[in-house]
């Protein structure tokens, strides 16, 4: 792997420890990914953001980076911790939260708590290259946005950031963005539900190639945000593509999709709706407000609706919010319905439209799970 007599320089630790360890990340990821060089990026995005996924060692180390005075060199956000005020978590939990968060923003990085960037101001164009970690994120800038990132780890995308560059593999290279299987779904999908189910489905049973779909209509970014996140739980797909491509089609309809349903359809009554994985955009804020309004969500249901601080700042003056609350949900930013802990509030079973959330909180937060529709999730939790 070439690399230029400044980046020599970074790794022979001319310009700090952070710097340094920054660089042996990506020349490390970039020898075992056969990548020819580095190349600058526009931006990066960080995961790590909850104490139950980074865990004592990884706090550590950020604290580590931020001592040394290691600061990024792109625009870089965070994707959400485990937890919000509303919440109401235990003490020492936020306390290690708080600390994690501190050590991100003296590293310079922007503390926007979200998985969902592009709707809260960081939307990179189509065809720049970026380190964006948060799988659900990284997919969505792939194939919604058409920028070039690879599925990176919290950490690599946080060496990319200190360098502002990133190793030229995987999906920076246009020969590996090709669809080797198109997927033709011949059943009209109805919702974000049906995009999720549809992504576990293919996540769970194509997972060795990026596939193209061929949908009978145009489906709308929202939708799509359903989909990337659900792919995400595959651990490997890295990107879609929409249209017919390939030599190679298999059909696919709601038999195949239904399958997810029942992979989530636990009998118990939902004690917690989680909607807003990954965020909420505005739009669906104000859909659930005016599904709300006037109403009143029954004693025995929490519901959350999980987005980021910028989108919810962005919808204050509107009363939105205020409808949410006085029918009793509440929005939460800043945190992850899968890294928060829930299995510490007593939640039995929690009913959500995103097979990313009910697959994750089924395993990561002793939950049984639920999928269904927005419409399903209001209708059960009115008095
Ligand atoms: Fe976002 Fe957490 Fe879902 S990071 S995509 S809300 S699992």
């Amino acid at each position: 792997m070439h690399l230029t007599p400044e980046e020599e320089k970074i790794l022979n630790n001319e310009e700090g420890f952070a710097k340094q360890r920054a660089m042996e990340i990506l020349v490390d990821l970039g020898k075992a990914n056969n990548a020819d060089k580095l190349i600058p990026i526009t931006s990066a995005h960080v995961s790590g953001g909850s104490y139950k996924s980074l865990g004592k060692e990884g706090m550590k180390f950020l604290q580590e980076l931020a001592n040394n005075w290691a600061k990024v060199v792109v625009p870089t956000t965070l994707n959400p911790g485990g937890i919000s005020p509303k919440m109401k978590l235990p003490k020492e939990f936020a306390e290690k939260q708080r600390v994690i968060i501190d050590a991100y923003k003296a590293l310079g990085v922007i503390p926007t708590l979200t998985c969902t960037p592009y709707y809260a101001g960081y939307t990179p164009k189509k065809g720049e290259h970026v380190a964006w970690a948060e799988s659900s994120a990284a997919i969505y800038a792939n194939s919604v946005l058409g920028a070039y990132t690879n599925r990176e780890e919290g950490m690599s995308a946080l060496a990319a950031a200190l360098i502002g560059k990133t190793a030229n593999y995987g999906m920076h290279l246009d020969e590996n963005r090709q669809a080797g299987l198109t997927i033709k779904v011949k059943d009209k999908l109805l919702g974000f539900e049906d995009f999720a189910a549809l992504g576990y489905y293919i996540g769970t049973t194509y997972n060795d190639k990026i596939v193209s779909f061929d949908f009978s209509s145009k489906p709308s970014n929202e939708n799509l945000r359903g989909l990337c996140a659900a792919l995400a739980v595959s651990e490997s797909i890295p990107m879609f593509r929409l249209g017919k491509e390939g030599d190679e089609t298999v059909e696919i309809g709601y038999d195949e999709i239904d399958t997810t349903f029942q992979a989530f359809n636990s009998k118990l009554q939902p004690d917690l709706i989680a909607i807003g994985c990954p965020h909420s955009p505005p739009e669906e804020i104000k859909k659930i407000s005016r599904m709300l309004k006037g109403k009143k969500i029954r004693e025995n249901v929490t519901f959350w609706i999980f987005t980021a601080e910028y989108v919810r700042k962005s919808l204050e003056f509107e009363g939105y919010e205020d409808e949410i609350e006085k029918a009793g949900g509440q929005i939460i930013t800043g945190a992850c319905i899968s890294v928060a802990p829930l299995e510490e509030l007593g939640f039995k079973c929690m009913a959500t439209n995103s097979a990313k959330a009910a697959h994750y909180c089924r395993s990561l937060c002793n939950v049984e799970t639920k999928l269904m529709s927005l419409d399903e999730m209001i209708k059960y939790s009115l008095k």
